[in-house]
């Protein structure tokens, strides 16, 4: 879609009862500017319940390596939980949840705090101790909320596995992550069929060799499972029997706090670490400033999963540290009918909706008349996070589910920031449709050309950050080299977050897209790699090449071009096959929306792929220069397959 100049520049003033009562005013950007680390420490001690202080703010004298609030202690579910109930909020809702099948529990932060005490008491006793790592690899259920926070309350790092990835994923993060104890659910609803979980456990378990001595198991969809003696125990047999009270530690802010797997431009996930108390920190500051949460009163609601970042930051931690009220929902927006989004809204009378833009794509082709049967109108703010959304899908969402009275703070941010990085503060910023405007207060980031040492022209560059951040990832784990190569070679002692942005002549910010090989589908992450290398492990697969083609839904769609082995039929059905053994391989979401058989690949002289031609094809566009090709002629052969498919 192209949008006019005068669309683009289009902009919506907050509302003025919106503004008078923001948490955030407009001096806010100067004041953190003026002294950036005295702005964190000030929010980080108005926001964050230390145990002891810390000193120093930040010690960044050997980067990359950050350390936030040097020698202060605290205990990352202490601040979820038992501050609340100590400040007197114990019966406020913690967990509005929702299952699929229509089931709902409600959990107050003192009914919470006594289900994480229980869950702690069981992992220690399992042997969990400060500094291990447990696994979780659940539905969206409270349990998976529990799971972690009885994790960061004995200072174990957790390391959450999206339910829908295979046994095969599920198994590579354990072992790389030397879990000692996983946590998994016989299975979950979707899409109304009850769906396992527990089968990938045993098979990542089966050849003996990780470091996993325990699985607990949750009991949701009543299936059969395998048991095997002595390592597999039912969560309601022991979590269920434990002592809900737990005294807890408090560890030093730079405890490692989760590990989380995402894609990179090679095949192998990196495993993201973040730590505790510049996390904290910073997803705070979020929940207030960006967010606008005021705690008794807001039901908050983030869509996503806790598989993902965005549940780690904006579920689990940010929403329970603020001590608010939020909604966790396990299922899909179309079970069992396309209004259940919206029944949960005014079911619950959310305050806040945070979703990702191609979940507006979707109820936009559904058709407004759905949500336009319920009422939305506890709705004070809309979130957008994951994607660039475009100016059409952010004016749908503006008008039909906030019903031109709520701002949209469109987010950018990564799984290595950890929090909000760019974003409008709602009360003080007019938005703009399509743009996420400017970096949050105490946050420096530049758009820079190729060189990394001008800013850029007009038509966009690399997106880069100055300063560190403190909720920044910490490492990848055991790989410090790769950190190293990965983020802060390509420019000196700055961050290259990979994405292209531009700035606009208000300075505001509207992003590009990934310039690397790593696609975005429906907000998620998938590396062309990793795809490309579960493609080429086929037996009837000889050469493979991935690309994210744009979608009108999800953003980018998988799409693969495949040489197939000799003796392998170029048929329908081996495409099929393909697409099927990647979504096994790796996950549903990773499996091609096209798999294209061809005779060969465009390649340069030095036998590099080159993917933009594809995307040429893959996006219906003329091919553009194939000058470098070795063999130019290629691409007309492949043209012709794709359009004969
Ligand atoms: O390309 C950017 C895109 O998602 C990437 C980060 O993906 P992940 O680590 O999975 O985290 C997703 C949720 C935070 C970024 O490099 N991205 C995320 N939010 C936005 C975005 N692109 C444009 N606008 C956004 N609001």
């Amino acid at each position: 879609m192209t949008e006019t100049a005068a669309e683009q520049t289009e902009t919506f003033a907050p509302p003025e009862q919106f503004a008078a009562a923001a948490n955030i005013k407009a001096d806010e950007y100067e004041r953190a500017e003026a002294d950036y680390l005295g702005f964190w420490a000030e929010q980080s001690r108005e926001l964050v319940d230390w145990h002891e202080d810390f000193g120093e703010v930040l010690d960044w004298t050997n980067p990359p390596f950050a350390k936030w609030f040097v020698g202060g202690k605290l205990n990352v579910a202490y601040n979820c939980l038992d501050r609340h109930v100590l400040a007197g909020n114990g019966d406020r809702v913690a967990i509005n949840f929702e299952g699929e099948p229509g089931d709902s529990r409600t959990y107050t932060y003192a009914e919470l705090l006594a289900e994480v005490s229980k869950a702690a008491n069981t992992l220690t006793d399992l042997g969990v101790k400060t500094g291990d790592r447990v696994a979780i690899y659940l539905p969206m259920i409270p349990e998976a909320v529990i799971s972690m926070l009885a994790c960061a309350r004995l200072g174990a790092a957790h390391s959450v596995v999206f339910g829908g990835f295979s046994s095969d994923a599920l198994r590579s993060r354990i072992i790389d992550a030397e879990a000692r104890v996983v946590i998994t659910a016989d299975g979950s609803y979707r899409r109304a069929k009850p769906t396992s979980l527990k089968p990938a456990v045993d098979e990542a378990l089966s050849q003996g060799d990780t470091p996993v001595e325990h699985v607990l198991v949750v009991k949701r969809s009543g299936q059969e499972v395998d048991w095997v003696d002595g390592r597999d125990q039912w969560w309601e047999d022991s979590v269920g029997q434990a002592s809900d009270t737990h005294e807890c530690e408090f560890f030093d802010a730079e405890n490692p706090l989760f590990i989380l797997y995402t894609s990179g431009t090679t095949g192998k996930p990196k495993g993201i670490l973040h730590t505790s108390g510049g996390y904290l920190t910073q997803v705070l500051y979020s929940m207030k400033a960006v967010f606008d949460i005021k705690p008794e009163t807001d039901v908050f609601w983030c869509t996503a999963d806790v598989g993902w970042v965005t549940g780690h930051s904006y579920v689990t931690y940010g929403p329970l540290a603020a001590g608010t009220s939020q909604i966790v929902y396990e299922g899909t927006p179309d079970t069992p009918h396309q209004g259940r989004w919206w029944e949960i809204i005014e079911k619950y009378k959310a305050t806040i909706l945070y979703a990702a833009p191609t979940a507006i794509r979707t109820f936009m082709k559904w058709g407004e008349e759905i949500p336009a049967e319920y009422d939305l109108s506890s709705l004070r703010l809309l979130g957008s996070v994951g994607e660039p959304i475009n100016p059409e899908a952010w004016r749908w969402y503006h008008r039909v589910v906030g019903g031109e009275r709520c701002p949209i703070v469109d987010t950018w941010w990564q799984t290595e920031t950890g929090a909000h990085m760019i974003a409008p503060m709602p009360g003080v910023l007019s938005t703009k449709p399509g743009s996420s405007q400017r970096p949050i207060p105490g946050i420096s980031v530049d758009v820079v050309d190729d060189s990394g040492e001008n800013p850029a022209g007009p038509e966009g560059g690399l997106l880069v950050i100055r300063r560190p951040w403190p909720a920044m990832l910490r490492g990848i784990w055991k790989d410090p080299e790769r950190f190293k190569e990965t983020y802060w070679s390509r420019f000196e002692d700055t961050y290259f977050a990979g994405d292209g942005a531009r700035r606009d002549e208000d300075g505001d910010i509207w992003f590009l897209g990934r310039v690397d090989d790593v696609m975005n589908v429906s907000g998620h992450r998938l590396s062309t790699a990793e795809i490309e290398s579960s493609l080429v492990a086929h037996s009837k697969v000889a050469e493979a090449a991935v690309v994210g083609a744009a979608d009108d839904t999800s953003g980018q769609a998988v799409v693969a071009f495949v040489i197939v082995s000799n003796g392998a039929e170029d048929s329908p059905e081996t495409a099929e096959e393909l697409r099927q053994h990647v979504g096994k391989d790796i996950g549903p979401i990773a499996k091609p929306k096209t798999v294209h058989i061809v005779t060969d690949l465009p390649k340069t002289r030095s036998g590099k792929i080159m993917r933009r031609l594809l995307k040429d094809v893959a996006e219906n566009r003329e091919v553009g220069n194939t000058t470098t090709l070795a063999d130019a002629s290629v691409m007309d052969q492949i043209e012709k397959s794709v359009a004969g498919a």
